[in-house]
């Protein structure tokens, strides 16, 4: 019940240290990730052929990777080219190589048909590496289905709630206040202004009171594209609360990634920041600290609603327009699954 064709962050690229293999879980799928000498990253099945130990817990040895039960070693294609002791090597040794890209700090791995992966579609993120922009990152893991973190990522008013110590301290607009939603071939762009917004901290500058314009970019499985863009207030009103032509007075980025690892686990990693003459570090350490106190609202109440979920799984929810956003993705990633020739209406309609 995954959508296998797909591009999934595995990682940060600091995570992944020369010489040493990292195991992550990417729909249920086992993986072992190392680098070759080269640096480019490899990304095989977390499991050897043999007896299936982990080859996370295997050595990297040059550009090939050995398990360390009995010494099988496999080519960064996942052919086995070496087993101790054994001259002939079975056609059948080998095991599953999974394309990968390293872009700007983010590791994506391919889960599905080879043939199909085409690096062209990964979502073009702010690179963490372009000195332009300074950004800070950071995950935390969920005991929850990744539909779950989608849909409230794609519906903001809980900002208003969930968030009202945080980042949606004194910003009821978040909830009373619909988003435009158009489609996009594999996600949702979701914009809005938010008018006349209290100003924060370094912002005061500016004015009291501030108009938002947000609009970000939602696409599978789960990457969130955030820009927000702060303007005088009455800019809104001007442009007649259509996209703003004119250069913000200041503006964020917000780059995230949800990443299933399986149906009661998921991975959410996340970067924000600024252009670097837009903002210093300790500004930017103050913003993320904020951003982290909110994500952390968000994983207590999401996993505390997954568990209700499990109590009672055949309870239906109840509609309101706030869903739009949550819906409609849901409707697209049903579409997906079926492409995929995977069953189930059930699984994205009930996180199942
Ligand atoms: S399990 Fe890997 S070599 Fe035996
Ligand atoms: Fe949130």
């Amino acid at each position: 019940m995954w959508v296998r064709n797909a591009w999934y962050v595995a990682g940060w690229s600091h995570e992944l240290e020369p010489g040493k293999v990292a195991a992550r879980l990417v729909i249920e799928q086992p993986l072992a990730l190392y680098r070759k000498t080269d640096g480019e990253v490899v990304v095989l099945e977390d499991r050897c052929c043999h007896r299936f130990a982990p080859l996370s817990m295997g050595r990297v040895e040059q550009d090939d990777l050995r398990c360390m039960y009995h010494g099988l070693k496999f080519a960064p294609d996942g052919r086995c080219v070496e087993i101790p002791g054994q001259k002939l090597i079975p056609q059948s040794a080998f095991v599953r190589r999974y394309p990968a890209v390293e872009r700007g700090g983010w590791i994506w791995v391919w889960m599905g048909e080879e043939a199909l992966a085409q690096p062209a579609s990964i979502p073009d993120s702010v690179r963490l590496d372009d000195p332009a922009y300074r950004m800070r990152s950071s995950q935390m893991d969920y005991a929850a289905h990744y539909l779950l973190i989608d849909d409230n990522l794609l519906d903001l008013s809980h900002l208003s709630f969930a968030h009202e110590k945080t980042l949606g301290l004194d910003m009821p607009q978040w909830a009373d206040e619909r988003p435009r939603i158009l489609p996009l071939e594999r996600g949702l762009r979701v914009q809005r202004w938010l008018r006349g917004q209290p100003a924060r901290s370094f912002m005061k500058r500016w004015g009291e009171a501030l108009d938002l314009w947000n609009s970000y970019d939602f696409l599978f499985p789960g990457i969130f594209l955030l820009r927000t863009a702060f303007y005088p207030a009455g800019t809104a009103e001007r442009c007649k609360l259509a996209a703003p032509a004119e250069a913000p007075l200041f503006l964020r980025y917000d780059d995230q990634a949800v990443t299933p690892m399986s149906h009661r686990t998921s991975r959410y990693f996340y970067a924000a920041g600024a252009r670097s003459a837009d903002i210093d570090p300790d500004r930017l350490d103050r913003l993320f600290a904020t951003v982290e106190a909110a994500f952390n609202e968000d994983k207590a109440i999401i996993e505390a609603q997954q568990k209700l979920i499990d109590l009672d799984p055949a309870r239906r929810m109840l509609p309101t327009s706030l869903d739009a956003g949550p819906t409609q993705f849901r409707r697209l990633v049903q579409t997906l699954l079926e492409r995929d020739g995977e069953p189930g209406p059930a699984a994205a309609a009930r996180a199942g």
